[in-house]
C-alpha cells in the first residue's frame, strides 16, 4: 500500500518542551526584543552587531537544547507514512530527532549566508558569527534567516507539499506571520487536520479540523495513536 503523505508544520511552541522560547507568548523573545532593532534588513543594515549577537545568543540556545518527546513522535510517525515536515522554527531539533524531509520557511540558525549573494550557505559548527567573518566572495557573513521584510524563498514549494497531504497536523505555532499562515487555508477540505497548541483558536471555518488543546509533547502522545488508525483503519 503506498504510504499516506502527512505534512506537519510547525511553530516555536514544538521547542519549547526542548527549552526554547516561543516569541509572542508571555515572557516570549518578542517582548524582551524589539523586532525592528534585531531581526529586519535594517536593523542589520544600522547595527549589525547588535543583530549578530541576538542570533548568536539563540544559535547558542539551540546547540544547548534536546529535541523533545514531540519531536521524536513526528520522526517515528516516518515508520509507516510518508512524513514532510514544513517549519517556521530556525532550530534543528526536528533533523536531531531523526526527521528526513524538513523545509525550514524562515532559515536555519545552524547556517550563515552571504551577504552578496544569497545562495552562498554554509553550515555553522560554532556558535558564532562574528563581524570580520566572511563568505568565499570577501563579504561580511549574515546569519541564514529569513528577516521581517524579506521574501520567503521556501513558500512555494511549501505551498506545493501542503496541496498534496493525506493528512496535516499544525504544531505550536500562533498563526500569526504570514505568508507561513496561509498553508493551514491550503490544505484540501476533505483532508484531515489537526491542530496542537494549549492555546485558544477560532478556526471553526476551517473544515475537517480537530483540535488537540495541548502542549506539543502531549498532544503527539494523543495523535500519534489515532493517526495510525486513522491512516491504517
Ligand atoms: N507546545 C505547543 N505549543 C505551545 C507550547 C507548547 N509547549 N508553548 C507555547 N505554545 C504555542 C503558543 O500557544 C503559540 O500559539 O506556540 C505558539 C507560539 O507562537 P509564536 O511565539 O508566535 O511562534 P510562531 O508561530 O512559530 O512564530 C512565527 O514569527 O517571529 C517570527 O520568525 C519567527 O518563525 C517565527 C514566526
Amino acid at each position: 500500500m503506498k504510504k499516506k503523505k502527512i505534512v506537519v508544520f510547525s511553530g516555536a511552541g514544538m521547542s519549547a518542551e526542548s527549552g526554547i522560547k516561543t516569541f509572542r507568548d508571555s515572557g516570549g523573545l518578542w517582548e524582551e526584543f524589539k523586532i525592528e532593532e534585531v531581526a529586519t534588513f535594517d536593523a542589520w543594515l544600522k547595527n549589525p552587531a547588535l543583530v549578530l549577537d541576538f542570533y548568536n545568543q539563540r544559535r547558542k540556545q539551540v546547540m544547548e537544547a534536546k529535541p523533545n518527546k514531540a519531536h521524536e513522535l513526528v520522526a517515528e510517525l516516518q515508520k509507516t507514512h510518508d512524513v514532510q515536515v514544513i517549519t517556521q522554527n530556525i532550530d534543528d531539533l526536528h533533523e536531531r530527532a531523526g526527521s528526513k524531509k524538513v523545509l525550514h520557511l524562515h532559515g536555519e540558525i545552524m547556517k550563515s549566508q552571504s551577504t552578496v549573494n544569497s545562495h552562498l550557505i554554509y553550515p555553522l559548527k560554532h556558535w558564532e558569527i562574528k563581524l570580520g567573518d566572511t563568505c568565499e566572495k570577501g563579504a561580511q557573513l549574515r546569519p541564514y534567516i529569513v528577516w521581517f521584510g524579506e521574501a520567503v524563498p521556501e513558500m512555494d514549494k511549501a505551498i506545493e507539499l501542503t496541496e498534496e497531504a493525506d493528512v496535516f497536523i499544525t504544531i505550536g505555532t500562533s498563526l500569526n506571520v504570514y505568508p507561513a499562515a496561509n498553508l493551514i487555508h491550503v490544505v484540501q477540505n476533505h483532508v484531515p487536520k489537526y491542530l496542537i497548541d494549549p492555546n485558544e483558536f477560532n478556526l471553526d471555518y476551517i473544515k475537517n479540523l480537530t483540535v488537540i488543546k495541548a502542549t506539543a509533547v502531549e498532544g503527539m502522545k494523543v495523535l500519534s495513536k489515532q493517526l495510525h488508525e486513522l491512516v491504517y483503519p
